[in-house]
C-alpha cells in the first residue's frame, strides 16, 4: 500500500500529548493511544489499520504536506 511509506513525526511540547489512530475501513474509531511526554518524539506510519492519525495536546507535527504546531 502507498500509505506504507508515509511516516509523520510527532514532538510532544508539554506531558499528555496524545497519539491516536483511528481505523481504515467502513468503522472509524480509536484503536490506539500514545501518550507522550514533552520532548518525546513519535514516528508512525499510515498503514493497512490506520487511516487517520488525531494529535491533541500541543505538539509540532511532520509530514511530508509539511509542519504544523497544534497549539497555533
Ligand atoms: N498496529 C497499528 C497499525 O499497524 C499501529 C500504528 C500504526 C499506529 N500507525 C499508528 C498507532 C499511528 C497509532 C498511531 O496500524
Amino acid at each position: 500500500m502507498s500509505q506504507a511509506n508515509d511516516y509523520i513525526v510527532i514532538k510532544a511540547k508539554e506531558d499528555g500529548v496524545n497519539v491516536i489512530g483511528l481505523t481504515r475501513g467502513t468503522d472509524t474509531r480509536f484503536h490506539h493511544s500514545e501518550k507522550l511526554d514533552r520532548n518525546e518524539v513519535m514516528i508512525a506510519q499510515f498503514t493497512e489499520h490506520t487511516s487517520a492519525i488525531k494529535v491533541r495536546g500541543k505538539a509540532t507535527i511532520q509530514t511530508a504536506h509539511g509542519n504544523i504546531e497544534s497549539d497555533q
